[in-house]
Parts: structure tokens; C-alpha cells; sequence
């Protein structure tokens, strides 16, 4: 599969991962670098697991590294691991010497059919997640869906929510082949409807990549208000896509039917619908009116309509919101 973007194209591969050859550098994790020893060899850079190694603190500490390694603009960095390997190491790859080629390696299920596919790579700041970040599309990107055999089971659940996610946005028919084919059919799937929005929409300005963003106006701010250490992104969102299902449906833009079926797909995953948090209606919502998609203040929203039709919707009412929160 080929992706294509606004400096050129880069190939998705499915295969069996081995090191490639030649001059590169491997950034990974020490859950990764434990589980796997014979990836973590020559020039291999190991991070702290987790979402604390994409501070600016990390990124300097890498780069020093790539130094020692003697990196030249020629050397490819391998980012093995999950979205926060992939962020970490594109933003490196997009600014060490100006910029050198990188490789992504997902590691993890949301890494597989989300973060690996579309160019975006960042850092955190105090202040927020991904407040720094470049779109930065990779050179290739690897899928070996073998590694998904170690992923722990909390995080193949917060994988599952992004894959449900597809299937409510865009190609209902994932939501019942998730129970009966192979996962790495679902993850190809996954990939190419991935490749299709980011293809109409490279730089997020059209409103059509704003669509993978069903659930997560309410999920972000749900993890913000957390501290980001209670719930996993997917556990977040899944929430968060049943509040905006409710959302949608009071306001008028869908059938009570489809928020239904929401529901009862995340619960049938073991996904959760429900935080004590949604009692903080009125915390919550001044979080949301922070979210990247909002304008003066008003609330942006991906809301689904109807199974493969989600729509941005720029100024979602502060009223019916406090309702869905206050039912949720
Ligand atoms: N760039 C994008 O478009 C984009 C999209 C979505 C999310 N993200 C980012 O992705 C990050 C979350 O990614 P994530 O959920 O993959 O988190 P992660 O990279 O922290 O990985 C989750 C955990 O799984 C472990 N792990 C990874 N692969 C493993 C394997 N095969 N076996 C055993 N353990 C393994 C990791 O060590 C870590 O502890 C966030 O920072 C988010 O902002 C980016
Ligand atoms: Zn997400």
C-alpha cells in the first residue's frame, strides 16, 4: 500500500519485521528493548515506557545520543515501539541535522492502524499533549502484526477503541468482522481507511481528518481532567464516543438507533461508556473549549450521524452537552 503526501509517497509494508542493513539508528522502549533483545542491539536508543519520554527533556537527550552514534543526515531511525516512540522519533528524524529519514515500526495496536499512518509526530508540553510537532511523513512504514502477541491486554483494548472508531466513522462492516477475521485483516482495513482520509486532508484544514476525532473531544478532556494516568487513551475515548453519540442524537443529527449500537459495541469489547469524572460537567466543559478543533470558544464536535457519516460540527451547543454528561 502507498500512501501519498504533499512531498512525495511513502510504502506501508506488511511483513515480518527483521533490522534492516546499513546505517541506522534504533529508538525504542524498555518494554520493547526487555521483550525483544535481539532488535535492541547496535545503536539502539532505549526510553522510558510511556507517555513522560515525548518531553522536550527526552527529545534533546535522544538527539545527544544520535550525536554519539555519530547520526549523519544519511542515518534512517527506526522508531520500534508504540505512538509515543513513533511521535518521539518522527520529530526527531523531522529536526535532527534538519532532518533525516525515518522508519516507523508500530508496535502497538493504536500505533498499527492509527499513529504510524499520516505524518503526524510531536511532543508534549506541560501544558498539553502534542503541543509541539511537525507533520513529518515517515520514509516506510513496517507492520508486523506479531508484535501484537505481547501487547499487554489493557493496551490491545485501548487499540480496539480506534479500530470500533473506523468502524463507526466510516466502514460499518468492521464492526462485526472484529469478531470473526484474522486481526491483521482488520488492522489492513484499518490502514486503508486511514491512508484515505489523510490523503484528502494532509494538513488537517479540510475537516475531513477531523473526523477520526469522534469521541475524543469528550475523551481528551476526560484524560486532561485525569491527569492522563487513570484511563488509557482508548478507554477515554470509548467514553467519550458514547457521551457524542448521545450528543448527536439530541441533536437531532442522528437516530436514537445509532447510539444504540455505539454502546452496545463498546460494551460488548469490554470497553467502558461510563466515568465518575462526567459528574464534573462544568470542568469538563471548559476543557473542551481548550480542544484544538474549537473556535471562540465554541465547542467543535466529530459527531456520526449515521454508521460511515461523521461530521465536524463547530459550535455543538454548551446546553445539550451538560445534559449528555449529566446522563452519561
Ligand atoms: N501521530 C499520530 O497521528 C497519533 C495518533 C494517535 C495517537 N498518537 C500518540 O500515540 C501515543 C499513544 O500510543 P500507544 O498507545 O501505542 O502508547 P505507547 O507507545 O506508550 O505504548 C503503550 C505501552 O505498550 C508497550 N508496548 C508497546 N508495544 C509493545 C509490544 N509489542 N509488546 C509489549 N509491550 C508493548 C509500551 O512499552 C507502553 O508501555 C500518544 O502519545 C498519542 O498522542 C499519535
Ligand atoms: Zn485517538
Amino acid at each position: 500500500m502507498i500512501v501519498k503526501h504533499s512531498r512525495g509517497q511513502y510504502p506501508i509494508q506488511f511483513r515480518s519485521f527483521e533490522l534492516p542493513q546499513g546505517d541506522i539508528v534504533i529508538l525504542t522502549d524498555e518494554n520493547l528493548a526487555r521483550e525483544y533483545p535481539h532488535l535492541a542491539t547496535k545503536n539502539c536508543i532505549v526510553v522510558e515506557a510511556g507517555e513522560s519520554s515525548k518531553l522536550v527533556e527526552t527529545y534533546i537527550w535522544v538527539c545527544e545520543q544520535m550525536v554519539l552514534y555519530r547520526a549523519s543526515r544519511k542515518t534512517k531511525l527506526v522508531a520500534l515501539g508504540g505512538g509515543v516512540i513513533g511521535d518521539l522519533g518522527g520529530f526527531v528524524a523531522a529536526t535532527y541535522m534538519r532532518g533525516i529519514p525515518f522508519i516507523q515500526v508500530p508496535t502497538t495496536l493504536l500505533a498499527q492502524v492509527d499513529s504510524s499512518v499520516g505524518g503526524k509526530v510531536g511532543l508534549d508540553l506541560a501544558a498539553g499533549k502534542n503541543l509541539i510537532g511537525a507533520f513529518n511523513p515517515p520514509s516506510e512504514v513496517i507492520i508486523d502484526t506479531e508484535f501484537l502477541k505481547t501487547l499487554p491486554e489493557r493496551e490491545r483494548q485501548c487499540g480496539l477503541a480506534e479500530v470500533l472508531k473506523y468502524g463507526f466513522i466510516l466502514d460499518p462492516t468492521i464492526l462485526k468482522d472484529v469478531h470473526v477475521v484474522p486481526i491483521e485483516t482488520i488492522v489492513r482495513r484499518c490502514i486503508e481507511l486511514k491512508k484515505q482520509v489523510v490523503e484528502a486532508d494532509e494538513f488537517e484544514t479540510l475537516g475531513i481528518r477531523a473526523s477520526l476525532n469522534f469521541g475524543h473531544t469528550v475523551g481528551h478532556a476526560i484524560e486532561q481532567f485525569t491527569g492522563y494516568k487513570k484511563y488509557t487513551h482508548g478507554e477515554a475515548i470509548s467514553v467519550g464516543m458514547a457521551v457524542e453519540a448521545k450528543i448527536a442524537a439530541q441533536m437531532g443529527l442522528s437516530q436514537p438507533e445509532v447510539t444504540d449500537t455505539v454502546i452496545s459495541n463498546l460494551e460488548e469489547h469490554g470497553l467502558p461508556i461510563h466515568a465518575p469524572e462526567l459528574e464534573k460537567v462544568e470542568e469538563l466543559i471548559e476543557l473542551m473549549k481548550r480542544d484544538k478543533k474549537a473556535e471562540n470558544g465554541k465547542i467543535a464536535m466529530s459527531l456520526v450521524c449515521s454508521f460511515g457519516d461523521c461530521r465536524l460540527v463547530t459550535d455543538v451547543p454548551t446546553e445539550v452537552i451538560r445534559r449528555a454528561l449529566v446522563s452519561g
